[in-house]
């Protein structure tokens, strides 16, 4: 017998009535270091619940290894951490999650096999999830409510009535955790539209909806379909994500609170999404591609309730009012913003140019066309393609199929173009300037798209590249995943302006580690580690303007800032803020 079960219009918790009033918090996206204060704060806005995904992606990142449960994927210790604040847990282990995070949580050595049907009950991918809840279960069981733990309900896939109507894929899921001695709650969710509704569900599994507004018309339309049990919303979206080059979502927080507020006295349960959204680190965010190619930025700090350094912003407050009417919120102080680290300057004085290190950071593989990343056996980053260019002269660049997912061009070291795949660039012209001048083509890997029917596809160079209509062969491709920087020698820089892709390194001292933001004025595009923790992607075209740096990457006394800048800059300095900019607000 499950802890949570159904009424006709509600839930019962070890057979109590219970409401969940829950808010999504991604372990993933957080750092372990601050877990606990995050669902300190949940606890304290009122919420009885969390409600967190689980990145398939990142947990197997091999299919013949073992499952990744520690550090950031250290889901046994969030669960403890969430019973021991008191709260309850939903988990969405997927096997697909969306959630904006590099391909929607499916590993890419699944889905760069075009001949699997992703998502769908062909066995190579049941058969794979299969081996996945394998592994996961075992150190997943103990933290299920029959065993005492927090975990109150499970969900079967995610949004999948807008993806795809094969039912039996779904059952086969619901079976594949029963049969793995999950006897909790399972539920689906859907956008709350009939068709949706009716190809996301299964017959003996709770439907929940996805929606962010209009909650009479969209809980009328989980009543119409479902005549009997709870109304939960499983996601409400109360504010959203931001794409580079596209302005930086928020959403009104009494217009949110008043919508919540509509939820809750209609007698629903809720998952607010997202409570705290936390931080794309690395190379983790997703992308969008529907016309066009959008990777999603570094930041995930969505508008949430919580900001991304954790602080309680408007929608706390607003939440936490609204929640004290329906059910009560604790009787304790609520939490102050946290503190911050001084305003730091630090200066980029080591230097090493990355394209004359690619063969020192990965060996070539060479091929007669360039190849894909995913064949260079390469998850996330970067890749650098090398060839000779035919007779001097005039010439026009074909990348036949594009390129994945951005691609600037060197001809003898010197940079002569960039090709986008949010422009459907395939074509480059260049000057040749002598026999046997050098081209170097690198790609980089911008984000796995997240949502619809383009989840898999392929980076790097996408097929074969001619100039002037002749095929360029023999390429050395040298994978850069970049997750290692131990190989790069530093050299003191001169003082001059830099023209091409570089590393530049700083040092700064820390008295007390706290948040902080890097602003990099003057910078372009490229990637920011402190410390050797990759903070992630930056780049001028906005919105977000600053890298949120979390206080336990820092350290008294000396910390190491290390960027790699994809194109010229003749700044030196970056700066560590009291304050994020995640760029000119767009309320929706
Ligand atoms: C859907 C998905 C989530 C997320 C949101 C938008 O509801 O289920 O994973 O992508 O959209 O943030």
């Amino acid at each position: 017998m499950p802890a949570l079960t159904t009424t006709s219009d509600g839930f019962l918790l070890h057979g109590e009535p219970f409401r969940i009033i829950s808010g999504a918090l991604h372990y993933f996206r957080v750092h372990p270091g601050l877990w606990s204060d995050r669902l300190r704060k949940a606890r304290l806005m009122g919420l009885n619940t969390v409600e967190t995904y689980l990145p398939w992606n990142h947990h197997q990142p091999d299919p013949e290894g073992p499952l990744v449960l520690d550090g950031f994927l250290d889901l046994p210790r969030f669960l403890r951490l969430a019973q021991d604040e008191g709260l309850h847990v939903l988990l969405r282990p997927g096997p697909f999650i969306c959630a904006e995070w590099d391909g929607g949580g499916l590993p890419d050595w699944l889905t760069s096999d075009p001949d699997i049907r992703l998502r769908s009950s062909d066995p190579r991918f049941t058969g794979a999830v299969d081996r996945y809840l394998d592994l996961l279960l075992p150190p997943l069981r103990p933290h299920l409510a029959a065993a005492g733990g927090p975990v109150i309900a499970v969900q079967v896939e995610n949004e999948y009535g807008a993806y795809g109507d094969d039912s039996a894929y779904l059952k086969h899921l619901a079976d594949a955790f029963r049969s793995r001695g999950v006897e909790e709650l399972l539920f689906t969710c859907d956008q709350a539209d009939p068709e949706h509704l009716a190809a996301g569900s299964l017959p003996g599994v709770l439907t929940a909806g996805t929606f962010g507004s209009r909650v009479e018309q969209c809980l009328g339309r989980l009543r119409e379909y479902r005549r009997e049990g709870p109304l939960f919303c499983a996601e409400f979206w109360i504010g959203w994500f931001d794409h580079w080059g596209g302005p930086h979502h928020v959403r009104n927080a009494a217009d949110a609170a008043a919508d919540l507020d509509r939820l809750l006295s209609a007698g629903a349960s809720v998952n607010i999404y997202m409570f705290h959204g936390g931080t794309n680190f690395g190379f983790t965010n997703g992308a969008n591609h529907k016309h066009a190619y959008e990777p999603t930025v570094t930041s995930y700090d969505y508008d949430a309730a919580l900001t991304e350094c954790g602080d309680p912003g408007p929608k706390y407050h607003a939440f936490r009012e609204v929640i004290a009417r329906h059910a009560g919120v604790p009787d304790e102080p609520v939490p102050a913003p946290g503190p911050k680290l001084p305003p730091t300057g630090v200066e980029l004085d080591g230097r090493a140019p990355l394209l004359p290190l690619a063969g020192a950071l990965a060996a070539p593989v060479r091929t007669d066309d360039p190849v894909t990343m995913g064949e260079l056996g390469q998850r996330t980053g970067y890749a650098l393609y090398r060839t000779v260019l035919p007779a001097p002269g005039d010439g026009l660049l074909h990348f036949a199929d594009g390129v994945g997912d951005r691609a600037q061009v060197f001809v003898d070291g010197a940079p002569v173009g960039v090709l986008e795949r949010e422009r459907h660039d395939e074509t480059l012209p260049v000057r040749i300037p002598h026999p046997g001048a050098e081209l170097e083509v690198l790609v980089e890997n911008m984000g796995g798209v997240n949502y619809g029917p383009r989840i898999g596809a392929p980076k790097g160079l996408l097929g074969p590249v001619s100039c002037n209509g002749t095929v360029l062969r023999g390429w050395e491709c040298h994978p850069l995943p970049l997750d290692d920087l131990d190989a790069v020698p530093f050299a003191p820089g001169d003082g001059t302006a830099v023209t091409v892709p570089a590393f530049h390194r700083g040092t700064f001292e820390v008295d007390t580690p706290a948040d902080a933001f890097l602003s990099l004025p003057g910078w372009t595009k490229g990637q920011a580690w402190i410390n050797g923790f990759h903070l992630g992607r930056y780049w001028n075209r906005g919105p977000q303007h600053t890298l949120y740096v979390p206080a336990p990457v820092l350290r008294p006394g000396s910390n190491e800032l290390v960027l790699l800048e994809l194109h010229g800059t003749a700044a030196t300095r970056a700066q560590l803020t009291d304050t994020p900019d995640l760029g000119p607000e767009n309320t929706w």
